[in-house]
């Protein structure tokens, strides 16, 4: 018989919010401890904060957690933690990022950075100044087709980048007679609309893979602009339901990005296509285990057209630590390989980009949204 000796210490973490997000996160880092063995120390989850007793109550017995609160400071305060991970509604990330970071603590908060650029940027400043290992919940980068789709860019397997399309489509805003309060991006101090919500994660997968961009153009409207509450009051949204915008890249390529909550029969329809002079690729994040390619140069004339690669294999990004080739991933693994990358860079002490987004890419993100709704002349309260 051999005893199991516990050799590694362990990173203490608290979770700001145990929502949907905190939930996930606290699943990825305990699966990050049984999956990924190159780490010198183990993941422990010793804290969580939120606002219902019963659901904290829960929470901490799923996933073993030491103590809840429902004051956040606690845990931001506590000098025996080392990872503050944020998973709050955006109008609340700032303040504690930034007292975590002036803590000595390694920060990880959920996209959208802030709910506006000038947050964005305290944060940002915060972290650069602190020295600390910071990053923004950018768990697209994450996904092995994503990154094989970057690999073939920088490789120059594309050619040069002419364009880009992005689209993020998702329908939780189509039924105008749905309670406001039930639909959550438009609703509240944190309406999100969808620019912010879903916008953050186009605009920075599109930086991802081609790099830095700068606004053209762009549209934001409010289909929907009067809501009832569920007390049938009626409530006028001031976010938009749907934004396009049209980008250039430092490269010269064009993006035409756009997002939307209204799209009815889309559930969470990620798709990018880029066109180069040497070929074209195509991503769904509803096949996200696939990426399209087309290469006319390497396919024979009566074969043209796009093939679909299946991303799981040991060779393709991201994919070592995983299954067997051709057993799928999920949504989910895009936020353990997320959370491993950001352990990985506190281990050696290093910045997690390029790969992995920084708070100056959160705060780009909500930059870049800031300034196409100041640019299209986005009007908050339509006339009726
Ligand atoms: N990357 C992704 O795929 C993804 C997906 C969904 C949400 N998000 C982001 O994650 C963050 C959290 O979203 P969510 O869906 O988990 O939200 P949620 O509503 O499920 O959870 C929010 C948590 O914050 C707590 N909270 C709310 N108001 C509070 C207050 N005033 N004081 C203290 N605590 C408060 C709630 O108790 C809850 O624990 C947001 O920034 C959101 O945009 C990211």
């Amino acid at each position: 018989m051999k005893q199991n000796v516990k050799k590694k210490h362990s990173l203490k973490i608290g979770i700001l919010g145990n929502g949907f997000m905190g939930r996930m996160r606290a699943h990825a880092y305990l699966t990050v401890a049984h999956i990924m063995d190159d780490l010198p120390f183990v993941p422990e989850l010793v804290a969580v904060s939120g606002l219902d007793e019963k659901s904290l109550e829960a929470f901490t017995g799923d996933f073993n957690i030491g103590f809840y609160t429902k004051n956040w400071a606690d845990i931001v305060d506590d000098e025996s933690i080392d990872i503050i991970n944020i998973c709050l509604p955006e109008n609340l990330h700032a303040e504690p990022a930034i007292r975590a970071l002036e803590q000595g603590k390694h920060v990880f908060c959920e996209k959208a950075l802030a709910l506006d650029a000038a947050s964005a940027l305290e944060m940002t400043r915060a972290a650069e100044q602190s020295g600390k290992i910071n990053m923004c919940g950018m768990n697209y980068r994450f996904l092995p087709a994503v990154q094989l789709a970057r690999d073939l860019i920088h490789n120059g397997d594309l050619g040069n980048i002419y364009t880009m399309h992005a689209c993020y489509f998702q329908e939780s805003g189509h039924d105008p007679y749905r309670p406001v309060e039930e639909v959550l991006y438009a609703y509240g101090e944190n309406a999100l609309g969808s620019a912010r919500g879903l916008g953050s994660h186009v605009i920075d997968t599109c930086r991802f893979l081609l790099g830095e961009m700068s606004v053209l153009n762009a549209c934001f409207k409010t289909f929907v602009p009067e809501r009832k509450t569920k007390s049938g009051d009626l409530y006028r949204v001031e976010v938009d339901d749907f934004a396009s915008m049209t980008v250039e890249f430092e490269t010269g390529a064009i993006g035409m990005l756009s997002t939307s909550k209204v799209a009815a029969g889309r559930k969470n329809w990620f798709r990018f296509e880029i066109n180069g002079s040497k070929g074209s690729l195509e991503f769904n994040l509803q096949d996200l285990n696939t990426l399209r390619v087309f290469l006319p140069d390497r396919s024979p004339s009566q074969l043209s057209g796009f093939t679909d690669i299946s991303v799981t294999e040991k060779a393709h990004p991201l994919m070592s630590p995983w299954w067997p080739p051709a057993h799928n991933l999920g949504w989910e693994h895009s936020h353990i390989n997320e959370i491993h990358h950001f352990l990985y860079s506190i281990a050696n002490n290093q910045d997690v980009g390029p790969s992995g987004a920084t708070f100056h890419d959160g705060y780009r993100a909500v930059e870049l949204v800031e300034q196409a709704e100041s640019s299209s002349g986005f009007i908050k309260h339509p006339a009726l």
